[in-house]
């Protein structure tokens, strides 16, 4: 029996529904002027990110707008690193900038995993405070970046396309790396359950550039850390329901379905329908995958993208999703239309 009102949790637990449940990666963000004035009135990205109040405000606002069936608590995947203490900004039209680990002695002195909390009560703030004012009908979602991914912006100190500090560093230091990932993993546990303790309903784990690993790799750096934070969860938080994305791991997606502990794998833009759906909504539920471009171009092949995905996963689990976050230069209007399309 699963006894909930909300759609999109219901989904994960195994219900099934003639319009999918409907969230989008950076809901809230740019392309919204009311996210936008609130970010000022912060002062700053990260000034936003650690101010309960605020936070909870812009991760409600794309629910006043839109019929979404998630909320996604609006934080950052470098707040983990911050909190194990690099100095960590966010420059206006640049992205983030992180102090760097470079060597051995860097991984070791980053803070103990039990003082993170000093610098991320304000996020299980706004996760209580954002739970204690939506709707019941609608999910909460907590999440984290994946270990391997956010390594890259510590090593790197930067967003990166090719990661060849990060493999070097790895190629070159495998046992310090490995402390490095373990350390990451025990901080994302620790503050997912904060999260899950605040009221988060659903955790996901975003593994951003599981693509750029090679293929010999993927399992090592990728899968297994976050299958350990998925185990260790659900050991404290049976109920609790996980979400991965391992973006632009191709064929490896079909390994990721079969991990117990993962209830839902979110698809990239990339994969193909027809062999996601046999080789890895056959396993799990899956979420997504409209490239955001369509949200930026609109129009009818937008429309035909969204009845083609839906048309395709509506034999399973599916959460309806993009493949990547939503970018500053979408339409309104188009959002309008996909959640329109998707409930025609
Ligand atoms: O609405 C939501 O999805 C919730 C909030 C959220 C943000 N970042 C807010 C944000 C989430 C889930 C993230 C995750 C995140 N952060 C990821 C993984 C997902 C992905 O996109 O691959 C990564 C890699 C980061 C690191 C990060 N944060 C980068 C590389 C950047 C700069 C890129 C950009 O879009 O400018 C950010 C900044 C960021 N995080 C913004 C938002 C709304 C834009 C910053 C701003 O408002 O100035």
């Amino acid at each position: 029996m699963i006894s909930t009102s909300k759609k999109l949790l219901s989904v994960l637990k195994g219900e099934r529904y003639d319009v999918p449940p409907v969230w989008l990666m950076r809901q809230a963000g740019r392309y919204l002027p009311e996210y936008k004035k609130t970010r000022l009135i912060a002062g700053g990205f990260l000034d936003l990110c650690y101010n309960p109040k605020l936070a909870a405000e812009v991760t409600l606002q794309p629910l006043k707008r839109f019929d979404l069936d998630g909320a996604i608590l609006f934080a950052d995947i470098l707040l983990i690193p911050n909190a194990l203490g690099l100095n960590l900004e966010f420059k206006e039209g640049e992205g983030p900038i992180l102090e760097t680990i470079n060597n051995h002695n860097d991984v070791l002195n980053l803070l103990k995993t039990n003082t993170i909390h000093n610098t991320l009560n304000p996020v299980y703030d706004a996760v209580s405070l954002i739970k204690s004012k939506l709707d019941k009908n609608i999910t909460l979602i907590g999440f984290a970046g994946s270990p391997w991914t956010v390594s890259t912006y510590m090593i790197e100190g930067r967003g990166s396309k090719d990661h060849q500090k990060t493999k070097k560093f790895l190629a070159q230091h495998p046992e310090s790396f490995d402390i490095l990932i373990s350390k990451i993993t025990d901080a994302t546990i620790d503050y997912l359950s904060k999260q899950i303790e605040a009221g988060a309903d659903v955790v996901k784990l975003f593994d951003s550039w599981a693509g750029s690993l090679p293929g010999s790799l993927v399992e090592k750096y990728s899968l297994k850390p976050m299958k350990e934070i998925a185990e260790r969860l659900k050991d404290i938080f049976p109920s609790v329901q996980i979400i991965v994305f391992p973006r632009g791991v191709g064929p490896h997606y079909k390994k990721f379905s079969q991990i117990k502990a993962f209830d839902c794998v979110a698809l990239d833009s990339n994969l193909p329908l027809r062999w996601a759906k046999e080789n890895v909504q056959k396993n799990v539920v899956v979420q997504g995958n409209l490239d955001p471009s369509f949200l930026v171009s609109g129009g009818k092949m937008m429309i035909e993208e969204i009845q083609n995905i839906k048309k395709m996963f509506s034999n399973g689990g599916h959460i309806f999703n993009l493949g990547h976050g939503i970018t500053p230069n979408a339409e309104i209007k188009n959002v309008e239309i996909l959640i329109d399309t998707l409930h025609r």
